[in-house]
């Protein structure tokens, strides 16, 4: 394993570097996560304005001060009747995720199912040390439902509805990944990932 080149994720969170590592399960890499490469306390500010840019922006960022090949992620919800919003702001929408929730809810209220229509968005960045970049886009469409439901997930699960009728918290994680806009992402920049690793930079 030792020779493996290693790979950053740029999280300080293990869940999301778990989930990259099962998403990306059998890639010839060593995972790391930010704490590993000694990157934790560095916050590289989201000063884009669409979801390809913030990307991009954490992983040149990261790649470079690691040294490493760095994948990095930007996400979040687009509600049709906030023309899009809350959009590169998702996470910043209301402090606490219950008030996130509850916020959209409100602004949501009293509209019908037909006027609800939303997606998330991932877009997921590769950077090497020496500029070379790569992206991939992933969507899940759905629609913001009335109350939440379900317990898995985090963030916006629990009051995003599928067409089939669930809310994306009633999915258990291996379900939720098959579909969702960050296992799109991830499984449509993996060919370009493969070959990224396989051309490492001429010197
Ligand atoms: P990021 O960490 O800057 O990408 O911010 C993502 C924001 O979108 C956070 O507020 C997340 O809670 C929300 N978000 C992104 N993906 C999901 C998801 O799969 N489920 C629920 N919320 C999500």
């Amino acid at each position: 394993m030792a020779d493996l080149p290693r790979l950053l994720v740029a999280t300080t969170n293990a869940g999301k570097l778990r989930e990259y590592q099962d998403m990306l399960a059998g890639l010839p890499v060593r995972w790391v996560g930010l704490d590993d490469v000694g990157l934790a306390g560095v916050d590289v500010e989201e000063t884009g304005t669409t979801f390809w840019q913030n990307a991009l922006i954490k992983a040149l960022d990261y790649a470079r001060r690691a040294n490493l090949p760095t994948l990095a992620d930007d996400s979040g919800l687009e509600v049709d009747a906030l023309n899009g919003r809350p959009g590169v702001y998702t996470a910043r929408y209301a402090p606490t995720v219950a008030e996130r929730n509850a916020k959209l809810l409100k602004a949501l209220k009293g509209a019908p199912d037909e006027a609800r229509g939303a997606r998330f968005v991932c877009v997921t960045a590769l950077a090497t040390p020496d500029g070379l970049t790569v992206t991939a886009e992933g969507t899940l469409d759905g629609r913001i439902g009335h109350a939440p439901r379900g317990v898995h997930g985090f963030g916006y699960d629990p009051i995003f509805m599928l067409p089939d009728g669930r809310a994306l918290a009633e999915l258990p994680p291996d379900e939720k990944h098959a579909i969702s806009h960050r296992g799109r992402a991830l499984a449509r920049i993996r060919p370009l990932l493969e070959y990224v690793l396989a051309h490492p930079p001429m010197r």
